[in-house]
């Protein structure tokens, strides 16, 4: 059994049907970069995976654990449980512009822990003093965190001082803040200027070195997905055009689709 299952995912938007039977498997641990053309479902099948859209069928598992079942109808409180294994940082950062870095880190956190906070028998008083703790706690936290992704001197600005580079490091982060199992990212990189990729590709390629989250990338940085992954799915139409090794895919693909989004993308054309 893999660490993460995907089955016969099916999404249709309409008339037009966007994922088409999704089916793979990948194991903790490991990094798998998705490519493709434009309009072909990457981003679709991401936010299914992070419960942002519903499949109109299949199953996702984590871990042997049914996260995501069409034939099952789960509660809110179980899906909130569920979506917690896995993480999303998206294309445009989409941080709380009224916060600071290190709030936009700990938010979620905080909001976690006052929601527990909830069920239990305190006072006014007690309440006020347990909600500070929880808050200088995940401080604390979401500090070390940002000093992970190299912006612990950045922690106090709101989002409109920092680059963009610089945002979508504290998105990384806070995804972190969750500690999911997977994390995915959404074309981390796509909306920054040519110059700032490069440090927010190097805080993810830190991020695998340094701890065993299981990634799921979607990218048209061809050489970075080849230089991280260890599984490359590579997405026509709404299939799983061909899924393999890199080496499989960016060296020994006799697959001709294959073949022609490479040749492409190695000419410096934006799939
Ligand atoms: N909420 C929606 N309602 C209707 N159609 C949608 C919706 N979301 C996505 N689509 C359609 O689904 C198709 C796949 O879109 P998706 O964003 O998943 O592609 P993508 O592979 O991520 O493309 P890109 O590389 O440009 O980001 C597109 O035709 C898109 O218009
Ligand atoms: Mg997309």
């Amino acid at each position: 059994m893999a660490f993460l299952e995907v089955k016969n995912i099916r999404k249709t938007f309409g008339e037009t049907a966007v994922l088409k039977g999704i089916d793979f498997t990948l194991e903790e641990g490991e990094v798998l970069s998705i490519i493709g053309s434009s309009g072909n479902g990457k981003t679709t099948l991401l936010r299914v995976l992070n419960f942002l859209e519903r499949a109109d069928q299949g199953k996702v598992l984590v871990d042997g654990e049914v996260i995501f079942d069409s034939d099952q109808t789960m509660d809110e409180k179980t899906i909130r449980e569920k979506r917690l294994k896995l993480g999303m940082v998206f294309q445009n950062f989409n941080l709380f512009p009224q916060y600071t870095a290190l709030e936009n880190v700990a938010l979620a956190l905080n909001l976690r822990e006052e929601e527990g906070l909830k069920g239990e028998k305190l006072n006014f008083f007690q309440k006020r003093a347990k909600r500070k703790e929880i808050k200088e706690k995940n401080s604390q936290i979401a500090m070390d965190i940002l000093k992970k992704v190299g912006l612990e001197d950045k922690a106090n600005l709101y989002p409109c001082a920092l680059s963009g580079g610089q945002q979508q490091r504290v998105a990384i982060a806070r995804a972190m803040a969750l500690k999911p199992e997977i994390l995915c990212f959404d074309e981390p990189t796509s909306a920054l200027d040519p110059e700032l990729t490069g440090e927010v590709l190097k805080v993810i390629k830190e991020l695998k070195e340094t701890s065993n989250i299981t990634m799921i990338i979607v990218t048209h940085e061809m050489e970075f997905a080849k230089n991280i992954s260890d599984k490359v799915l590579f997405m026509a139409e709404g299939k799983v055009e061909a899924f393999g090794s890199p080496q499989e895919i960016f060296e020994e693909s006799n697959n001709p689709i294959v073949q022609a989004f490479l040749k492409r993308d190695w000419q410096g054309e934006q799939a």
